[in-house]
């Protein structure tokens, strides 16, 4: 999973739309070398349509590796162009957003976290995406929608998508997303966390990595989520609400590197330069109040913190470079602030984690249904009900499911057959695959009546994939 020449995703920066941009990123690599950094959720028909202008959506310095690029849809074909129009730019992971509950994304868009209620879709779009990248994949979601907030639901979702495609590593914001009119905002603190369902994944698919998110605000308790067992944890609000505390502590405290002693002076002063150089460089934009977001709260409760604000207020309408920007701003912060390296890591409260073992639900239990629902889609019975690749596009057929598993990948590349053939052979594809793994465990593809001691024989196997799963066939 880990890109060759990094350190593992133990700390990642979120996705945060209009937050998490290149400039963004630029200033985070200056604070932390080894945070994980992703963008901002791109549409995959956002670089679709932008095929002669996909610099401004995808470039990035290369100093921002390790970056994931996350991408969000629901048609098959686009984001399969996307994932190759995004291949040159080496992003070192591709992150589907099944956890966006925005009405533009989750609702009339579609896509997003509605996509946690069509987990065989997920599935799709992941092979086709791992189909078409040479970098691992990954899904971003929520623990439930609405009143699908079970956990086995959850496992569900998590079940088919990890057998059904090569995705071995979900990101768990924990928290459901309502998709009852609340904004994405209220979305982000009103529906409680659940860090419980997070673990209990943890115990029941060993084999598959897990990264926590939501609600973690400092690095005592980025370190206390791992201590309990977490893979890796995302920051998100935080992260860039106060980036020198948060970040500036990642490299020592998350990775155990030794202190470079960088100040915020200096990065100023790198970032100057950086900000400099690509000021106005797709006509007006990026503009001064682009480049200087980032560091809004770069000096979050200083001495000097609120004149800096005012002054910089003042300095966006006059200012046409990022260094007058700074000559005129940086007046207000004491030397102090600026040439201190960041200190020691503050001394831990509470331990949020500590208890969060014994408040686990009860082990996952894979259902009838939704064994034979993973069986149907098997047969290939809906697989072209959405968002078809047709002829009339690159014509590049995936069928993975869950021969991921195993490594395997096929592609069929027919980009002279007609729809109805595209369609058909995609089915044939899908179930064949499938097929493959049911075979390796011993399932029969004509399903058994449920209940019958037939049934219970074929479907006991599916637990070789889930070790710790229980399988409940009353
Ligand atoms: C301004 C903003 C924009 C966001 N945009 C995205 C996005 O593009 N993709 C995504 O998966 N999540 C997005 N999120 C959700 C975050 O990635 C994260 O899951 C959420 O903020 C919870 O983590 P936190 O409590 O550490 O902030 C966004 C959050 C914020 C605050």
């Amino acid at each position: 999973m880990v890109a060759e020449g990094y350190l593992p995703p133990w700390f990642s920066v979120a996705p945060m739309m209009e937050w998490t941009d290149t400039h963004y990123r630029t200033l985070a690599r200056l604070v932390s070398k080894h945070a994980w950094l992703y963008t901002e959720m791109l549409a995959a028909e956002t670089i679709v349509y932008q095929e002669g202008n996909l610099d401004r959506f995808l470039a990035y310095t290369p100093e921002q590796h390790p970056v994931v690029l996350q991408i969000g849809g629901n048609n098959l074909e686009n984001l399969a162009k996307a994932t190759e129009l995004a291949n040159p730019y080496c992003y070192d992971e591709i992150n589907f957003n099944c956890g966006c509950p925005s009405p533009k994304v989750a609702g009339h868009g579609c896509f997003g976290v509605r996509l946690m209620l069509d987990p065989k879709f997920v599935a799709e779009a992941m092979s086709v995406i791992a189909a078409n990248t040479d970098v691992p994949v990954s899904v971003k979601c929520r623990i439930g929608v609405d009143d699908h907030d079970s956990y086995n639901e959850l496992c569900d979702f998590i079940y088919k998508v990890s057998s059904l495609s090569p995705t071995r590593h979900f990101i768990i914001h924990s928290r459901k997303a309502l998709l009852n009119g609340i904004s994405p905002a209220e979305n982000r603190s009103i529906p409680p966390l659940k860090y419980e369902y997070f673990y209990a994944l943890l115990r029941d698919f060993p084999d598959l990595r897990f990264t926590i998110n939501g609600g973690i605000n400092s690095i005592n308790e980025v370190n206390m989520a791992r201590r309990a067992g977490a893979h890796g944890v995302m920051v998100g609000r935080a992260a860039y609400s106060n980036p020198w505390k948060i970040l500036g502590h990642v490299d020592t405290a998350v990775y155990g590197a030794p202190s470079s002693g960088i100040t915020r002076r200096q990065i100023i002063e790198e970032y100057q330069v950086y900000g400099d150089s690509v000021l106005g460089k797709y006509g007006r934009r990026p503009n001064i109040r682009d480049v200087i977001k980032p560091l809004l709260g770069f000096f979050y409760s200083e001495p000097g913190n609120s004149l800096w604000k005012r002054k910089a207020d003042a300095a966006f309408q006059t200012c046409t470079t990022v260094k007058s920007f700074f000559d005129e701003t940086l007046v207000a912060i004491p030397d102090s602030v600026l040439d201190s390296p960041i200190g020691e890591l503050p001394s831990a409260s509470d331990d949020r984690f500590a208890n969060i073992h014994s408040l686990l639900p009860p082990r996952y239990e894979a259902t009838m249904a939704s064994v034979t629902m993973t069986a149907s889609f098997i047969g290939g019975a809906t697989l072209a009900s959405r968002s078809p690749i047709n002829s009339s596009g690159r014509g590049l057929l995936v069928a993975k499911a869950a021969a991921a598993a195993e490594g395997e990948k096929v592609k069929l590349n027919s980009e002279t057959k007609k729809e109805s053939s595209n369609n058909g052979r995609r089915d044939m594809m899908f179930a064949a695959a499938a097929a493959a793994i049911y075979s390796a465990a011993g399932i029969a593809l004509a399903e058994p009546k449920p209940g019958t001691p037939e049934a219970k024989k074929a479907y006991a196997p599916v637990c070789v994939t889930m070790p710790t799963a229980k399988i409940c066939r009353n």
